[in-house]
């Protein structure tokens, strides 16, 4: 089992005194900065389970796992020592070269459609995060939440770089606007991705009195007409053996 840097580059993390290094095995991580590692089991990009480190607890992605199977988290810490150790010899033969920032890219949608009053979830969903440090939090009408929400771990990419994905559950309503906010060391300053509700523009007051002016005019026409034509149906049935006009 080798050891990688997937990191070469000198620039410190901008905002940060301690320059990160980043030791990655498979999908079980460690680094520097913290000082802190990961150990995550995946399958097929998605998370299955990762193993708390400080209260050494395997913590399954979907609870109801637990119930066929389990995983030993003292595996866990064996491999998260040895990956230390691994990173702490790299970082010497590298000449203490840190990780560079990649900037990461951020989307933000719900995972149904939105129909107001129907409970949702948001979906920040952060890719080509390097190095793995990150704060992923979200603001309703500009005030952070905390309620509701959720995130998995980091998701390994083939290309080294992380993959970590936010959840809020919300109820939608028309005047709520959400931000996912974003802290990495390869933003300049936080990045908000704003999200709001798509919902049909409601018709303006003019519009919605040229509609009212207008079938009210297109009803009474039709008053109008009707009765005009009661009328000569009436006269023209009584008129008819005088053949006389309207
Ligand atoms: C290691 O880094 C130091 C400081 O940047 C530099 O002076 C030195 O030449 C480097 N050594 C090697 C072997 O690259
Ligand atoms: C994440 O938030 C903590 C607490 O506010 C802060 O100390 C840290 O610098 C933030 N991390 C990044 C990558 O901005």
């Amino acid at each position: 089992p080798s050891l990688t840097t997937p990191s070469p580059g000198s620039t410190p993390p901008t905002g940060s005194t301690d320059p990160d290094h980043v030791g990655a095995y498979g999908i079980h991580v460690y680094q520097s900065y913290g000082p802190a590692g990961q150990y995550t089991h995946e399958f097929d990009g998605d998370e299955e389970f990762y193993v708390d480190l400080q209260r050494r607890e395997t913590v399954w992605r979907l609870p109801e796992f637990s119930k066929f199977t389990s995983f030993d988290p003292q595996g866990a810490l064996r491999n998260i020592a040895a990956a230390k150790y691994n990173l702490d010899l790299l970082i010497k033969r590298s000449n203490s070269t840190a990780a560079t920032n990649e900037v990461p890219e951020v989307t933000v949608f719900s995972k149904s459609p939105v129909m107001l009053g129907q409970p949702n979830t948001l979906i920040c969903l952060v890719d080509n995060i390097f190095p793995p440090v990150i704060n992923i939090t979200w603001l309703g009408n500009g005030h952070p939440v905390t309620e509701g929400v959720s995130e998995t771990s980091f998701i390994s990419k083939s290309d080294h770089s992380f993959l970590k994905i936010s959840y809020l559950t919300f109820l939608p309503s028309a005047d709520d606007i959400y931000d996912c906010k974003v802290e990495h060391w390869g933003l300049d300053e936080p990045l908000l991705k704003h999200w709001e509700p798509e919902v049909p523009a409601p018709m303006s007051e003019l519009t919605e009195t040229v509609v009212c002016a207008l079938g009210l005019a297109v009803g009474l026409v039709g008053i109008v007409a009707g009765t005009v034509l009661i009328i000569r149906g009436l006269r023209s049935g009584g008129a008819s053996r005088q053949q006389g006009p309207l």
